[in-house]
């Protein structure tokens, strides 16, 4: 039996009616850039993830990009975030002549450690640093820990832009202290105790991912727990003027027909896209339940084996699961070839941390930098884990994995 580490045939087994007719609309609308079904999918991207504004955008990416244009990041500007993410979280931020600065994760949840981050500003305040944003990750489907992050932020006037590419619908529990941190250029940060950003059917106290910073970025890459068919992303905020200008900017930066205040890019969505998004949204909770079924049984059965398994910091109803990323002392390569042989599909997410990217050896960041991300990079296994996994393919990875250790 083969098990593969993702298997996307299998899901639109369970899609496929909702998303040709949503497709074979669009085709026979005629409507294929903008229009009302582009608008009507951001309206529903707002109303689950608990936001006032969503912008389609053309790709994760482009969901950065244009959130730091938005927050006018430009040359000499830096922006501190995390060196164990995927290549776009930094690579946006040199794109716009702004330095990455890094600050190593918690090793527990792979994500930005906040005291890391509040020792960073201590030792660099005297110098003025140009800092136009913090971006803390959200990796694997796990919310980073957002209340000292915000802390931070808000110590310093410094706005968040939340990298939820791989997690929308994970959420962070909260007792109302988020929501304290400092705004854009006057603009209000988005948080708050009011809960009034707070999708329906979330608990009192959780935040979203999404819902925490000023503005926030998701992916619809295919890959992701809720996927398109092609590149596609979305910019969330709850600021009525970043809003507008990050409309403005996916669109060249003009308002009016052929008038340009600024300059953008095109990072529009296809409406194509958002119509095969929003037919696969009403899934996606139900995805979850299974995603995270798999992760309890994947816990259970793999906890004997003195593995490091993820740890759902925030309770396994938090976390949606994007990746299994158990991480191994010595082994992993030899875990994971054990495993390919027996035609059990693995990833590696990721090799080489971004301050180890021959394109920012500029930055002059040694081995040993950041050790918690460098060692994340050396031990780190994602076991295939996605709602049509099967019971038999789950016990084949397994079963292989105890026979690995076994030997
Ligand atoms: C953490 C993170 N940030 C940004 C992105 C970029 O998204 P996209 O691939 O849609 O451009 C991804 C996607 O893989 C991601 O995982």
């Amino acid at each position: 039996m083969r098990v593969p580490f993702l298997d996307l045939a299998a899901q639109l087994e369970t899609t496929r009616p909702d998303i040709e007719r949503a497709v074979l609309d669009v085709v026979a609308s005629g409507r294929y850039v903008g229009g009302p079904v582009l608008e009507s999918f951001e309206r529903a991207m707002a109303d689950y993830i608990g936001v006032d504004h969503a912008i389609g955008v053309s790709s994760g990416t482009d969901a950065l990009l244009v959130s730091l244009m938005a927050l006018d990041v430009g040359p000499g500007d830096l922006v501190v975030t995390t060196p164990y993410s995927f290549f776009a979280t930094a690579g946006t931020v040199a794109r716009l002549g702004a330095a990455p600065v890094f600050v190593d994760i918690d090793p527990r949840t792979f994500n930005m450690d906040p005291a890391r981050l509040a020792d960073w500003f201590e030792r660099e305040v005297e110098r003025r640093p140009r800092v136009k944003a913090i971006v803390p990750v959200h990796l694997f489907g796990q919310c980073a820990d957002m209340a000292p992050i915000l802390a931070v932020a808000a110590a310093y006037g410094i706005p968040v832009v939340e990298d939820a590419a791989q997690a929308l619908g994970a959420r962070y529990p909260v007792g109302g202290d988020v929501g304290t941190s400092g705004g854009a250029g006057g603009s209000s940060i988005r948080g708050g105790t009011s809960g009034s950003q707070v999708s329906r059917g979330v608990s009192h106290g959780d935040r979203p991912a999404g819902t925490m910073g000023t503005l926030a970025c998701f992916s619809f890459y295919p890959t992701k727990n809720l996927g398109a068919m092609g590149d596609a992303g979305l910019v969330v905020t709850g600021d009525s003027h970043l809003a507008e200008r990050v409309r403005r900017l996916r669109n060249h930066g003009g308002h009016d027909a052929y008038q340009h205040p600024e300059v953008g890019g095109n990072f529009r969505l296809d409406t194509l896209q958002a119509a095969i998004i929003a037919a696969k949204l009403p899934h996606l909770d139900g995805w979850h339940a299974r995603r995270r079924k798999r992760a309890a049984y994947y816990e259970e059965h793999l906890a004997a084996l003195g593995l490091e398994l993820p740890a759902p910091v925030w309770g396994r109803d938090h976390h949606t699961y994007h990746q299994y990323v158990i991480r191994v002392a010595d082994q992993r390569d030899a875990l994971r070839q054990h495993l390919a042989v027996r035609r059990i599909d693995t990833m590696i997410y990721y090799p080489v941390p971004l301050h180890r990217q021959p394109c920012f050896h500029y930055l002059d960041h040694p081995a040993g930098a950041f050790p918690n991300s460098e060692d994340a990079a050396l031990r780190s296994l994602a076991l295939p884990i996605y709602p049509e996994l099967t019971p038999a393919m789950q016990d084949r990875v397994i079963e292989e994995t105890n026979a690995f250790f076994r030997a």
